[in-house]
């Protein structure tokens, strides 16, 4: 693996962070491919026309694209990147690890919640842990983040249940304090948004051949030993997981569940993209680091490639066999990273990146952003237009309902980022 997951980091200083990063972010090689960083060798290519459905016919109107062309988008996206995934399972089951309890110095209600994800209740749960301010008597609009650690790892707060973390292929307690900075709940407690988080090994472990491990393994059919070349890798499980959470969250009286936001870095990047296509219950994404099989354009040569990523020494597992197809003819492909920003349309999506994020291509994911924004001026919301790439930390392209920010550093979220988060939330979930 070219970085440790969990490289997504919380709280970390840019200065510190980010001349260790640019290294680990520029390796030439991998699984014996060659990678490109020079834009002089990104190559000519032409993205498909988002607008032009299989038919030949074009999308000239919001109606059109979410009757006729999104269906059919989703439908090549699912069954070619992601792939296809169960439905909710009939009833959510839930128990409560804590009942309410006040928490942060008084300013949040706390609940850690044990969501189980089949009918048995021995395997297979997950952990929300939830806060909501003490303040706001009406319910509020949260933030979902899906987390590389278990959550006694990323915030400090006492009575946090101490959560099982994969190691070495084994479930382990989480007792070791996580290698990066803290998140900081309060900021959402005083901007009046909840916060929420899960881990995401509680839903399916992120290692080649963790599928027996994880629950994925539960809905193989009699006598198939991997999911279909069209079913669905770790990514879209841990978006199915996500979608459990929300169907928890839409039982918490405090919690506005028509408000709900995903955020995640990275793999988990990628995964609130997908998982937010594929659930519009959820309000808005924001997507960190997303980079290859992320919002980051495909056919673009610079940086991780499908080749790269799909390589089955590397991050197959994480996705519908399916794509690794395209690994040597992208160019073949039915649709680009655009298809999934566009896909998002109308609700709002930010991308969040780094600029020494070489790896991930945040050009790549600008680039996506001014392809895509056809489809949001469909439906009156904005989108970059003609806008020049932004220079790091520059705000220019962040407000609008297709936002797009990057930062000055790697890969990483910095504490500034979850400030400029909040004040995307404010301003598009209100
Ligand atoms: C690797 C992988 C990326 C991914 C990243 C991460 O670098 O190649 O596609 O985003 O891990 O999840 O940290």
């Amino acid at each position: 693996m070219l970085l440790a997951a969990g490289t997504a980091v919380y709280g970390q200083s840019a200065r510190t962070a980010a001349p260790a990063q640019q290294a680990a972010n520029r390796p030439t090689v991998v699984a014996g491919i060659p990678v490109n960083y020079s834009e002089d060798s990104t190559g000519t290519y032409v993205l498909p026309d988002l607008l032009k459905c299989s038919d030949g016919q074009m999308v000239t109107s919001a109606k059109m694209w979410t009757e006729k062309r999104r269906p059919e988008l989703l439908k090549m996206v699912e069954e070619t990147q992601f792939g296809k995934m169960p439905p909710a399972p009939g009833k959510v089951r839930a128990s409560l690890l804590e009942k309410e309890t006040i928490a942060l110095q008084g300013k949040a209600i706390r609940r850690q919640v044990r969501i189980y994800l089949t009918t048995d209740t021995t395997d297979h749960y997950m952990d929300l842990l939830v806060y909501t301010p003490v303040a706001t008597k009406k319910p509020v609009p949260l933030l979902l983040n899906i987390s590389f650690l278990a959550y006694n790892q990323i915030i400090e707060d006492e009575g946090l249940h101490v959560g099982n973390i994969w190691k070495d292929g084994k479930k382990i307690p989480a007792t070791q304090p996580g290698t990066f900075g803290k998140m900081n709940i309060d900021q959402f407690m005083d901007a009046e948004i909840g916060f929420a988080t899960v881990y995401y090994g509680d839903i399916e472990p992120d290692f080649k051949d963790g599928l027996p491990l994880g629950i994925r393994s539960r809905y193989l059919k009699a006598g198939q030993a991997q999911p279909a070349p069209d079913e669905w890798g770790a990514i879209a499980a841990w978006g199915w997981g996500l979608s459990r959470a929300l169907d928890y969250l839409q039982t918490d009286r405090k919690v506005d569940a028509g408000r709900v936001a995903l955020q995640g870095a990275s793999r988990l990047g990628k995964t609130v993209l997908w998982a937010g296509i594929r659930d519009t219950r959820f309000a808005m994404v924001i997507a960190s680091i997303s980079g290859e099989g992320g919002a980051a354009l495909a056919r673009r040569n610079y940086g991780e490639t499908i080749a790269h990523i799909t390589d089955p020494s590397r991050y197959l597992y994480q996705f519908a066999a399916n794509y690794h197809n395209y690994a040597d003819q992208v160019q073949n492909m039915p649709f680009d990273a655009h298809a999934l920003v566009a896909l998002m349309a109308p609700r709002p999506l930010l991308l969040q990146t780094g600029s020494t994020d070489y790896w991930s291509d945040p050009k790549g994911e600008y680039l996506s952003a001014l392809a895509a924004a056809p489809v949001y001026r469909l439906f009156n919301k904005t989108a970059p237009v003609n806008a020049p790439f932004p220079d790091a930390g520059d705000t220019a392209l962040l407000m609008s309902d297709l936002g797009y920010y990057m930062h000055d550093g790697g890969h990483t979220v910095l504490p500034e980022d979850w400030t400029l988060m909040i004040r995307y939330m404010q301003k598009f979930l209100r």
